[in-house]
């Protein structure tokens, strides 16, 4: 298949080293997000996750936002008064990348948070994997000081991540609080100077390279959808995922693993990754 090419007026892709640097592109408008970028991140979601080049996503903003939310001009304003079902194909673009596609992403996915994160921000936030904040960067959940609750699954990807007392505080205030906080209240992993930032996220996403590609799929889709399942379906249900990615995994990884810790003692599974470079398939 041919390589795909990234030429969108709304994101901007750079792709280093096995990693894809998603930036959300409207600097002039904090990043805000309208149809049409929601349109651009849908199409390079799938283009990614197809891309051999690509083993980690990092999604940013261009400038100094993450990204101040939903446009409140291009996504509610004009929306409002068009054609219900124009209002119904926006609404699912928007879930499609920011977390049905997140959520089930094939590739592991990080969230740089350079700067101001508002509202409709928090879920493609929560979609990412994991996620580093500059420990200077603004969140805030401002909808209540604009007229209504948190849209979409703001408030679901919230329960997600943070507890009762700090989701409700920011949704019920309005008030911004800093990428230090974030990281106090675990939205994000961690929070680090601003003039660190790209080199922490490129060490995470190193380390995230290192591994079995077919396992880390499992791995993560596993933890994400067996966390509301009862523990009965859960242990058929993550039985079955080990089994399907012992199956899908060419390059046999599992028997790299026991073969260099028990044989070869080569390396400690508790300390670092096997040595993947004469797996058949690497
Ligand atoms: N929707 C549409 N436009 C937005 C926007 C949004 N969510 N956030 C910022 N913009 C636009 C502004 O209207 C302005 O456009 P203009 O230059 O054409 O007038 C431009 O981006 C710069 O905004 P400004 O407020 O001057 O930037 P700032 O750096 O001083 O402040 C914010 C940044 C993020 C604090 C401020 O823009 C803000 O409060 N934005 C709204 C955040 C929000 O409530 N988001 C929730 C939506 S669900």
């Amino acid at each position: 298949m041919p390589e795909p090419t990234y030429d969108y007026e709304n994101v901007l892709v750079e792709i280093a080293e096995g990693i894809a640097w998603v930036a959300l592109n409207r600097p002039a408008k904090r990043n805000a997000m309208s149809p049409a970028l929601n349109e651009d991140m849908r199409r390079v979601l799938i283009d990614l996750e197809g891309d051999d080049r690509v083993q980690v996503v990092v999604l940013t903003g261009v400038g100094e936002s993450f990204s101040a939310g939903m446009d409140l001009e291009e996504y509610f304003r004009k929306v409002d008064q068009a054609h219900p079902s124009v209002q119904i194909h926006v609404r699912r673009v928007n879930a499609e990348w920011q977390w049905k596609h997140l959520m089930d992403y094939s590739k592991p996915t990080i969230a740089m948070v350079n700067g101001w994160c508002f509202g409709g921000a928090f879920v493609p936030l929560v979609g990412c994997d994991l996620a580093i904040a500059a420990d200077d960067a603004v969140f805030g959940l401002s909808e209540i000081n604009w007229g209504i609750p948190p849209g979409s699954v703001v408030s679901r990807a919230l329960a997600e991540t943070v507890s009762s007392r700090d989701a409700l505080y920011y949704i019920m205030t309005g008030r911004t609080f800093t990428g230090a906080e974030a990281e106090k209240m675990r939205l994000v992993n961690s929070a680090v100077p601003r003039a660190r930032l790209r080199d922490a996220v490129t060490e995470l996403a190193d380390s995230l390279k290192e591994k079995n590609p077919v396992v880390m799929r499992a791995a993560k889709i596993g933890y994400r959808k067996s966390r509301l399942m009862p523990w009965e379906l859960a242990d058929d249900y993550l039985y079955a995922k080990l089994e399907q990615s012992q199956y899908l995994d060419r390059e046999g990884g599992r028997q790299s693993g026991l073969t260099q810790f028990l044989d070869d003692k080569t390396y400690q599974p508790g300390l670092g990754a096997y040595d993947r470079s004469n797996s058949v398939e690497s």
